[in-house]
């Protein structure tokens, strides 16, 4: 990629730009610039100053205006499967019933500071690895610890994220009782061809049953996640699973762009000629088209360039409330939160995890310093991700528009958004680009602007 001239005589590159092509949404950009929007480089604190620094602030009660959100971490799952790069441990029942009463010791412990009491959290996520693999008892006794030990708004958002294999009633009846109100299941693809290659365990009819049930029952909100690119995907059963998702009857849907990251067992097997390469960025492209255009007809409500909603009960608030940078506690092993601005990611291995609780000290790899320019970030970040950016979502919007005028008119030019009154709507190709348009904004803020 080279570089462009914009009207003001700036000349901007094309990793921020993109290039002219008469296909935007496949070309505009070679690939995509990271798997979420970046929060920039931050300067980093380790060992005693680090736990020193979040004590201070976690004996302080919070005076944050932001949200906040609670994100429980439960590393462990059945199967590896080919495409993920989440999976940490296999699941083996000891395990976690030990990883369990360490994960109720911690909660209970986090949920003391004066910084936990201080104001009651919109949005807790327990996600994996696949929390759905705990029994019916532990479901139960985490929703309730949750509710007994945190302050939660009236219309917090308490989702369980995991899979349909063997999530069987007496679990999901245990799961609403506790209090969880909204369910993410990753379903990947109904195509039974595509699923058996990338190891999910059960057949389309199943998935299909399965989410009629639980949608059915009424008693909570059903979201799935579905990935596009995998091996043995084609136009015609992508367009088929998008049927799928209809006739499931779930409340929400995201669509994700497969990446294949080195580690997985879909990268080894390429690597080894085994799979097929997954389809190429421009293709994947056309397949976030056909998403779009399928939810539009089929009049889906667009939460974010990613996420589709066919019911107003699905808000999908945890990740939407993670792009607006909200306050996040977490908990578990390899959980990463976000306290008062300073970043934070929990020791991934469960010794060092286990060995941080029963020594009440914190274990987290490091601690990263509040970034100068978080809020600008995370306000281009989230507005990407809705896909509009307003002036007057900013603070000094309208200095801020004004001084990125070159980098709207490049993108205008290049097909990936259309501006009117202090705002630049993403387009189509835009919304598939989202990411990199939102790098590419605080890049461009960074290195052009005075803000
Ligand atoms: C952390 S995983 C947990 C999902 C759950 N354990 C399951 O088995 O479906 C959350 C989501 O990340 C997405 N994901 C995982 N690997 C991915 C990849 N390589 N590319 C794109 N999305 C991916 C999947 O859609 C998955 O549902
Ligand atoms: S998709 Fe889910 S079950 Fe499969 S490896 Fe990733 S986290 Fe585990």
């Amino acid at each position: 990629m080279s570089s462009t001239t914009c009207s003001s005589n700036i000349v901007l590159p094309e990793i921020m730009t993109g290039q002219a092509s008469p296909s935007p949404l496949q070309f505009a950009f070679t690939q995509k610039t990271a798997a979420h929007a970046k929060h920039g480089q931050r300067k980093t604190l380790t060992g005693d100053e680090a736990h020193r620094e979040l004590r201070k602030h976690l004996d302080t009660p919070a005076t944050s205006l932001r949200p906040r959100a609670i994100y429980i971490h439960v590393p462990f799952c059945r199967v590896r499967c080919s495409f993920c790069n989440f999976f940490q441990y296999a699941s083996s029942q000891q395990m976690m019933d030990d990883y369990f009463k360490l994960l109720e010791q911690e909660l209970i412990a986090k949920s003391q500071y004066a910084w936990s009491q201080a104001k009651p959290f919109d949005a807790v996520y327990v996600g994996g690895g696949t929390p759905t693999d705990l029994t019916a008892e532990q479901l139960l006794r985490l929703g309730k610890l949750i509710r007994r030990y945190f302050s939660l708004t009236t219309l917090c958002e308490i989702t369980l994220e995991g899979r349909l294999n063997r999530f069987t009633d007496d679990k999901f009846q245990a799961a609403l009782d506790g209090g969880f109100n909204r369910f993410s299941f990753g379903v990947q693809s109904f195509n039974s061809t595509v699923r058996k290659a990338a190891k999910r365990l059960d057949k389309r009819e199943y998935i299909l049953e399965r989410l009629h049930q639980l949608t059915d029952s009424g008693s909570a909100t059903i979201a799935i996640d579905l990935i596009y690119g995998l091996p043995h995907q084609t136009p015609e059963n992508w367009q088929q699973d998008l049927q799928d998702v209809v006739s499931s009857g779930v409340h929400g849907v995201d669509l994700y762009q497969l990446l294949t990251f080195g580690g997985s067992g879909l990268q080894r097997n390429i690597d080894a000629g085994r799979a097929n390469v997954p389809l190429s960025t421009s293709d994947k492209a056309l397949m976030y088209q056909q998403g779009h255009q399928f939810f539009k007809e089929k009049a889906f409500s667009q939460l974010s360039y990613c996420h589709w909603a066919s019911h107003p009960r699905e808000q999908s608030r945890y990740n939407s409330l993670a792009k607006q940078g909200a306050e996040i506690l977490p908990i578990g092993a390899g959980a990463g939160g976000n306290i008062n601005g300073y970043g934070l990611m929990q020791a991934r291995n469960i010794d060092s995890w286990r060995t941080g609780i029963e020594h009440n000290h914190w274990s987290f790899e490091q601690l990263s310093l509040p970034a100068a320019n978080a809020e600008l970030t995370a306000a281009i970040t989230s507005a990407c991700d809705r896909g509009v950016i307003k002036a007057s979502a900013f603070t000094n919007g309208q200095t801020l528009f004004k001084q990125c005028q070159p980098l709207f008119e490049a993108w205008k030019r290049n097909g990936l958004v259309s501006t009117a009154d202090d705002q630049v709507k993403l387009s189509l190709a835009g919304q598939f680009w989202s990411v990199n348009l939102a790098n590419a904004m605080s890049s461009y803020i960074q290195q052009y602007t005075s803000i």
